[in-house]
């Protein structure tokens, strides 16, 4: 399946908001995405122009770029949304001069998980109980992926 994405402003910081209070315990501000937003080197996407499925922010600098947040609204998941997400800002990461793409992800996010090694992220490294967790504290795992190896975006894409 393929979904409507587009390029998030200001304008989404709202609808963020509340697609990431859904996803995490740890809440973020409105004014908080409004700040991320402004800066010229954070750049997001929105699933559903109209009806908003799921987001992506990231953070570009010289040759890397990390992922600061990706939620998913719940009656959505398991369709692709993420996936296409991710694709997408792929694809653009070609294009700029963005060689390696990091994120971080809770040891115990299985759905994360899956879906990064799905798309040939792999871990290249762990910080000890970095995040609380309903079980006390989870690792994080760092995961990479080195962007112009990704060479069949649109064989990718359902
Ligand atoms: C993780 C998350 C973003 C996935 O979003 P999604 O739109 O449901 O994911 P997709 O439908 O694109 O899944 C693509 C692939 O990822 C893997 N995957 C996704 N969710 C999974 C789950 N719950 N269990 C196992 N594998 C999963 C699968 O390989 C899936 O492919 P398949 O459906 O063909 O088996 C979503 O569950 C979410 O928002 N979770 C809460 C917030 C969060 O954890 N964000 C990431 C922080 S690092």
């Amino acid at each position: 399946m393929t979904h409507d994405i587009v390029q998030a402003g200001i304008a989404h910081a709202g609808v963020m908001e509340a697609l990431h209070r859904d996803s995490f315990e740890a809440r973020w501000s409105k004014q908080s995405f409004l700040d991320l937003l402004a800066q010229s080197n954070v750049n997001g996407w929105i699933a559903g122009s109209t009806a908003p499925m799921g987001f992506v922010l990231i953070r570009t600098a010289a040759d890397e770029a990390e992922v600061l947040t990706l939620a998913v609204g719940m009656p959505y998941r398991r369709q692709g949304v993420a996936q296409s997400l991710i694709l997408c800002v792929l694809k653009w990461l070609k294009e700029s001069a963005v060689e390696f793409w990091h994120l971080e992800v809770a040891d115990d996010n299985d759905a994360a998980i899956a879906l990064y090694q799905s798309l040939g992220f792999s871990e290249s490294g762990r910080r000890a109980k970095y995040y609380l967790s309903p079980n006390g504290h989870a690792d994080a795992i760092l995961m990479t992926k080195q962007v112009s190896n990704f060479s069949s975006i649109s064989d990718r894409t359902r």
